[in-house]
């Protein structure tokens, strides 16, 4: 499935705890960077830039600030790229991680005596790949990445290609890495790249191969990357749990056999772009659905948690975004698919910015509210409340700071739709709670004219627009206070389509 940028999960399921969710009600665990992004391969180094000081030679340890800043990657690092990223690394305790990788990774040939980072109209492969590819990794200041390896050429071509691309791979990620990966989606390998009978113990043999192989070049290139504690990989990035390849099988054939998997990745979508019945308010305004496609990962997340050996290991959505197949314009790039994305906690959605023309899609938005709710505690816990009202259509959590115990956040979304050039009255929805007497909320928005608007959104009154190259500016009203009174009862007021974070400020 093809996709330009979506992020990694929120979710990070980890097995060891006994509370994977039976239903998503429980607490998650999280990682530090639990709103990060994955990047099409092809799409890197317009959303990175290139680094062309480091291209004469300086290449490590630069200080990006004395980069070129401009919001065209085509010359010098991408500043709007890293002040859309900085936003939510400084909610969070991390700068997002960045995955590059996708459908690309598995198309892409190294050519070694190409001067273009990327060049789509080479002879060998639907895209070759220079020695400059590598310098974008120096673009983003204190950010891991993940760099997927071409699986899907079986052959020498492939494999000469995939040593030449380890090689420099890791000079430009030492200190930067966070997994391999290699191989995106096998099971839609199936018949194409592979035979229909591809089993678990062919992939898993075809996996010993290849990274036994990017084991080798490893110590002969970077050695200090070629031991237990750097030589991971995130896998199986299989595309669906209706898959071809079964999830269990290939764990059950020695896929960790070495105990080199450190995440276990799957990839999620709420539907496919272009298939009937696909809208707004049935396929992602829709918490109910949310809380099932959850529940599915949870269930496969328990499965290979109980496997021997595997109980330990973190179950990621390494690649989830709303509709699949490049997503569909008028749903995916919406208000209404940020919505979509705080309340599936990942913050999500196709594109959430465009490098290159200059936009921040309306998705930026779901992400940067997921991270204001989570905020810097790695000790987050969150509680799903159910509501005495409909339950698809209304979403709220709580969110507790662990070393205290004490709730500190409440999200709000109210999915009813509400189309702006219908220019009807917007309708809205009262929410009532019962918290601590006295307390007082800080009241953060995420607002649009209706769930159908493309631009126009704001999140706490600030616009992260590229006119002000992703940076916060003050646009609507903000600094909205809910003051409680002695009784405990907090009644927030919510518009169709909209949705508030509220923080609490003082109790
Ligand atoms: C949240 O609560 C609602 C209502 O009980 C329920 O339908 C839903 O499954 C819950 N969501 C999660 C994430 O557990
Ligand atoms: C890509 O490679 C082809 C074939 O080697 C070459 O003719 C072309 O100029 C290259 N394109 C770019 C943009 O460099
Ligand atoms: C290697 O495999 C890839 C993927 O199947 C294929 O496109 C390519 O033509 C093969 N190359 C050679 C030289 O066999
Ligand atoms: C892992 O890689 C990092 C970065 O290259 C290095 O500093 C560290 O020493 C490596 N760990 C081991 C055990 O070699
Ligand atoms: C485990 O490591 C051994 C020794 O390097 C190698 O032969 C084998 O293929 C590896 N197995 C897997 C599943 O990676
Ligand atoms: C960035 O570059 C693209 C392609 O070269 C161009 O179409 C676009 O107008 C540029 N954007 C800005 C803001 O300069
Ligand atoms: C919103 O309303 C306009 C005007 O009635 C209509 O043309 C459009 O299809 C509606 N959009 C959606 C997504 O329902
Ligand atoms: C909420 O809707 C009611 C009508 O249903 C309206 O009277 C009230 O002004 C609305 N409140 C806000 C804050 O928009």
């Amino acid at each position: 499935m093809k996709t330009v940028l979506v992020p990694i999960a929120v979710f990070c399921l980890l097995a060891a705890t006994a509370t994977i969710p039976t239903t998503s009600s429980t607490k998650p665990d999280l990682l530090s960077s639990y709103v990060s992004f994955s990047i099409e391969l092809e799409g890197f180094v317009n959303y990175a830039g290139e680094n062309h000081q480091s291209s004469k030679g300086l290449l490590r340890g630069i200080d990006v600030k004395l980069c070129t800043v401009t919001g065209n990657s085509s010359s010098g690092v991408n500043q709007y790229s890293i002040n859309l990223l900085q936003n939510l690394g400084s909610a969070m305790s991390s700068m997002p991680v960045i995955r590059v990788g996708g459908n690309t990774a598995d198309e892409v040939i190294y050519q070694s005596s190409q001067r273009d980072a990327l060049n789509f109209s080479c002879p060998v492969a639907k895209i070759c790949m220079g020695p400059s590819f590598f310098d974008s990794y120096q673009a983003f200041p204190n950010t891991l990445f993940s760099h997927g390896f071409n699986m899907a050429w079986n052959n020498d071509t492939g494999y000469t290609s995939l040593k030449q691309t380890v090689a420099k791979a890791c000079k430009a990620l030492e200190n930067k890495l966070s997994t391999w990966e290699f191989g995106n989606e096998p099971d839609l390998y199936l018949g194409r790249l592979r035979p229909s009978d591809w089993s678990p113990s062919a992939y898993v043999a075809n996996w010993k191969d290849g990274t036994e192989m990017i084991f080798k070049q490893l110590q002969e290139t970077c050695p200090s990357l070629a031991n237990a504690a750097n030589f991971t990989f995130m896998a199986p990035s299989i595309a669906g749990n209706a898959a071809k390849l079964s999830p269990t099988g290939v764990f059950s054939a020695g896929l960790d056999a070495n105990k080199t998997i450190s995440e276990v990745s799957f990839h999620n979508y709420m539907g496919i772009a272009g298939s009937s019945g696909t809208s707004l308010q049935h396929t992602l305004m829709n918490h109910e659905k949310n809380v099932a496609k959850l529940d599915e990962h949870g269930q496969l997340a328990r499965q290979i948690a109980a496997m021997p050996g595997m109980s330990s290991i973190p179950y990621i959505l390494g690649e989830t975004n709303s509709l699949a197949g490049g997503g569909a314009s008028g749903i995916s790039n919406t208000f209404g698919a940020a919505l979509w994305g705080l309340d599936f906690n990942v913050g999500a959605s196709y594109a959430a910015w465009n490098p290159s023309e200059g936009a921040t899609f309306a998705p930026y938005y779901g992400h940067l509210a997921a991270a204001k709710f989570m905020g810097k505690s790695q000790l987050r816990a969150v509680l799903n409340i159910s509501l005495s009202e409909d339950n698809s259509l209304n979403s709220a959590y709580a969110g507790y700071n662990t070393l205290t115990g004490g709730l500190d956040k409440i999200a709000i979304i109210n999915f009813r739709f509400y189309n702006s050039s219908t220019k009807a009255a917007r309708d809205n929805s009262t929410y009532t709670f019962k918290v601590m007497p006295s307390s007082n909320w800080a009241i953060e928005r995420l607002e649009a004219a209706g769930a159908e608007s493309v631009t126009g959104v704001t999140f706490g009154g600030y616009a992260y627009e590229y006119s002000t190259m992703g940076q916060p500016k003050l646009v609507a009203r903000n600094g909205e206070v809910a003051k409680v009174g002695l009784d405990g009862i907090l009644h927030m007021t919510v518009l169709d389509s909209t949705a508030a974070i509220l923080s609490l400020q003082s109790s």
